[in-house]
């Protein structure tokens, strides 16, 4: 497993870097995937579980699985793939990392320019009047009624159905056209308009890497592929940017 050798041979002119994640970086830390043998989607359906509809029609329910997952992070810590990361984002002059996790690790782990696509699940608001709530979710038995209107408190993560947060990923996009490579780790790249970034960043000429030990959705657009963990995958890909911006 290594760097490709036509990224290496440029690495030395990388100036401008988007990472898009998914939850493999995260299955390190002890954090299930959605999709695959293990992934949460083979146990529990997204439709009953992960859109607003559930959540109207049985709060307490779709309460109890962010609780849980919630609870699942409790003891997780960022892993060397997020480290290599805050690394990266030292490294290079534009850097910007786009992420569809909700865990909040990449800014445990040090991470300072982190869009949150898909949300966070360690943040609540309310559906009714949007406002943010200073809720704990393993803290409430079902969703809490909002202090200000009275609506019914919940995570703040994207749900099926719904958009995206339009600012996140406006900026996500505008550093995908300009960026001179785009590393896509973790992600099985089925969900858009996540998935649409790599190919963005390719077709406005930038170099297209996947890291992940499977091939994906993405693979076929991928000018290069790290079949391996994210963090094997990205500590490689950091020790080459060092090493090229050390050399003459
Ligand atoms: P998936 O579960 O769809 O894909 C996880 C990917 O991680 C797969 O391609 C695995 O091969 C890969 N993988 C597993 N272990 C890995 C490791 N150690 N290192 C690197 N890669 C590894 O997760 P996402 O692509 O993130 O949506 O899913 C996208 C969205 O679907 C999620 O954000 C979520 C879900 O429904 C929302 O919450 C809106």
């Amino acid at each position: 497993m290594t760097v490709p050798d036509a990224l290496r041979a440029t690495v030395s002119r990388i100036r401008r870097v988007v990472v898009l994640t998914g939850a493999g970086i995260s299955a390190e830390s002890g954090v299930p995937t959605f999709r695959g043998e293990q992934g949460l989607w083979k146990q529990f359906r997204p439709e009953e579980l992960a859109n607003v509809d559930a959540f109207l029609s049985n709060p307490s329910l779709v309460w109890e699985w962010y609780a849980y997952r919630r609870k699942l992070l409790s003891d997780a810590q960022p892993n060397a793939g997020h480290r290599a990361l805050v690394q990266m984002e030292r490294l290079v002059e534009d850097f910007v990392l786009v992420t569809q996790n909700v865990d909040g690790l990449h800014q445990v782990a040090g991470s300072t320019k982190v869009l949150e696509i898909h949300g966070n699940i360690r943040r609540n608001h309310c559906q009714h009047c949007r406002r943010p709530a200073q809720v704990d979710l393993l803290q409430s038995e079902g969703p809490p009624k909002c202090d200000y209107c009275g609506g019914l408190v919940r995570p703040s993560v994207v749900w099926f159905g719904e958009p995206l947060p339009m600012e996140a990923f406006g900026e996500g996009d505008r550093a995908a056209r300009r960026c001179d490579l785009f590393i896509a780790v973790g992600t099985s790249g089925v969900v858009y308009p996540a998935a649409s970034l790599p190919l963005t960043a390719k077709n406005a000429g930038a170099y297209f890497l996947e890291i992940n030990p499977e091939s994906t959705d993405l693979s076929r657009y991928a000018d290069g592929a790290l079949r391996a963990s994210a963090s094997d995958g990205l500590t490689e890909v950091v020790t080459a940017i060092a090493s090229g911006r050390n050399s003459p």
